[in-house]
């Protein structure tokens, strides 16, 4: 058995259910230049969905065309405001003492078209305050270059179905290296891929194509493409300007429901076949054997005359070899998994062959989709050490959501983050994870996606029913305060 499923034992089936018995972490504080941070995403926050030369991109699209697509029937046509609020954005940050801001860049803002021959100054200088403004201020700005809202212009000629994306997008990266390279010094380039397949697998994320076992397979070829030719280009034109690039993953990382050498397998494929499905190219050239194989050979059963796992070039391979200068992990819960048969034919599930679950046992919290498990942050960040030689991680987002019903008083975040933290400080001290940062999702309230306004994930709590959308600190946001003086003072 692998190491990190021997973690998995003292983690879960001894450490879980008796959380109080397990050792009191020996350190307490970080190691000195951790750095903190908290996160956002442009649709999710900006609002001026149609403001000063912006061109539409498809959550603009999908939540004008089809509002049952969300739950409350919302859009992110004004969000947080921070297209104009951005000041105050930024003067929360400073005074609950976060270190680093990720933010991302609306690619139809600086490109209504998605393409580099026609390009919006104001969308440029909106970026350009709103890192000045930071820097101001003593917070480092950490760019994500790609969070799900991509020019409807780009979808309408097959979106990241498309090859040609892959140069698109690495022009549109040009202009951001070229743009704010200077001031920037941590990229991301694609957030979530796996999310962003889900919109070309299924009816969760627009644009919402239901092509499962198929579209996925060639969107998430593309992106890692895309992500490629930008990561070498960086090198190639921009390496004077001595940033970090890398992409922010997420996945499932899973407990096996049974030691049963087929259950421990079966965990492994769920990882592979999530944070390993794009996190694996991007350290050795191409995808992971386990996909390789289970993918074909399901192609082969279905009749088909060739996989519908796209095949990397020579070059591609060179180029995806060694593509991230860190990991970036979105983590929010983990999974329980066992080998079976899963999923309708073609899908991703059907060819991991995994089932999964929660646990009874794990906390519950208004999404419905994660549970609160902070030894699945552990685990996470044991098993990237131990997949690609225990590279700098950077956890980019991680959080938990409210339901507004008591809106200030987010005790439930507050033992979140607490538990979550200091399972990373054993994953640091005890382990030996090169983990060098966190970046909370989120600093505030935003549009979550098909939830639209109805899950709240942040620390500072926004009035949706006043003009001004007005910011008010949750318990949590004076939590962090608390907390962040104390790293600064013993560190
Ligand atoms: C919205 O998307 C649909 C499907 O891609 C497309 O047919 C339609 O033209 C788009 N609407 C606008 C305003 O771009
Ligand atoms: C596989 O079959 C399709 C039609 O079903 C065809 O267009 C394609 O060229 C074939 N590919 C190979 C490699 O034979
Ligand atoms: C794993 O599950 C698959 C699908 O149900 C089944 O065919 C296979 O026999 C199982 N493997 C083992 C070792 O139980």
């Amino acid at each position: 058995m692998k190491g990190v499923w021997g973690l998995v034992l003292s983690l879960f089936v001894v450490g879980c259910s008796a959380n109080d018995g397990l050792p009191v972490a020996s350190h307490t504080m970080f190691p000195s230049g951790f750095k903190f941070g908290a996160a956002t995403a442009s649709y999710q926050v900006e609002g001026g969905w149609n403001a000063d030369g912006k061109g539409m991109n498809i959550w603009d699209n999908i939540t004008h065309e089809r509002p049952d697509f969300i739950a409350d029937r919302t859009n992110g046509d004004v969000a947080d405001d921070s297209y104009r609020k951005y000041k105050e954005d930024v003067q929360i940050l400073k005074s609950i003492g976060f270190q680093m801001y990720r933010f991302s860049i609306s690619w139809a803002r600086v490109l209504p078209t998605g393409r580099i021959d026609n390009v919006n100054q104001a969308g440029l200088d909106y970026y350009m305050n709103l890192i000045d403004e930071l820097r101001a201020n003593g917070i480092e700005p950490m760019v994500t270059m790609y969070h799900w809202d991509l020019p409807q212009t780009l979808q309408d000629i097959g979106g990241w179905l498309n090859a040609d994306i892959a140069q698109i997008f690495a022009d549109y990266a040009d202009l951001l290296f070229k743009t704010y390279g200077d001031k920037v010094k941590w990229w991301v380039t694609i957030n979530e891929p796996l999310s962003v397949v889900t919109g070309y697998s299924a009816d969760n994320f627009a644009p919402a194509l239901n092509m499962a076992g198929i579209g996925d397979y060639v969107s998430g070829h593309n992106l890692l493409r895309a992500h490629a030719k930008a990561y070498r280009l960086y090198q190639q034109k921009y390496s004077h300007q001595r940033g970090k690039v890398s992409m922010a993953f997420c996945g499932n990382i899973c407990q096996p429901l049974t030691l049963s050498p087929e259950d421990v397998a079966a965990a492994d494929r769920c990882y592979q076949f999530s944070y390993g499905w794009f996190a694996h190219p991007t350290f050795f050239g191409d995808y992971h054997p386990i996909l390789r194989q289970l993918v074909d050979k399901n192609s082969k059963m279905e009749g088909r005359n060739e996989s519908r796992l796209p095949r990397f070039t020579e070059e591609e391979i060179a180029d995806l070899a060694g593509s991230v200068d860190y990991v970036g992990l979105n983590y929010y819960g983990p999974l329980m998994a066992w080998n079976g048969s899963a999923g309708s034919i073609p899908s991703r599930d059907h060819d991991a062959q995994v089932r999964y679950k929660f646990d009874d046992s794990w906390e519950v919290c208004p999404s419905s989709w994660m549970r609160v498990v902070p030894q699945g942050l552990r685990l996470l960040t044991n098993k990237v050490k131990e997949e690609y030689g225990n590279p700098m991680v950077i956890i980019t987002e991680n959080g938990v959501s409210d339901d507004g019903t008591d809106p200030l008083n987010d005790l439930q975040r507050i033992s979140y983050y607490e538990r979550h933290l200091a399972e990373l400080r054993r994953a640091i001290y005890e382990d030996g994870c090169n983990v060098v940062g966190h970046t909370s999702w989120s600093i505030m309230d935003n549009f979550e996606w098909r939830d639209g306004y109805t899950k709240k994930f942040g620390m500072v709590s926004v009035d949706y029913g006043s003009p001004s959308r007005t910011r008010t600190f949750k318990k949590s946001a004076y939590w962090f305060q608390n907390y962040l003086a104390m790293h600064k003072l013993y560190q």
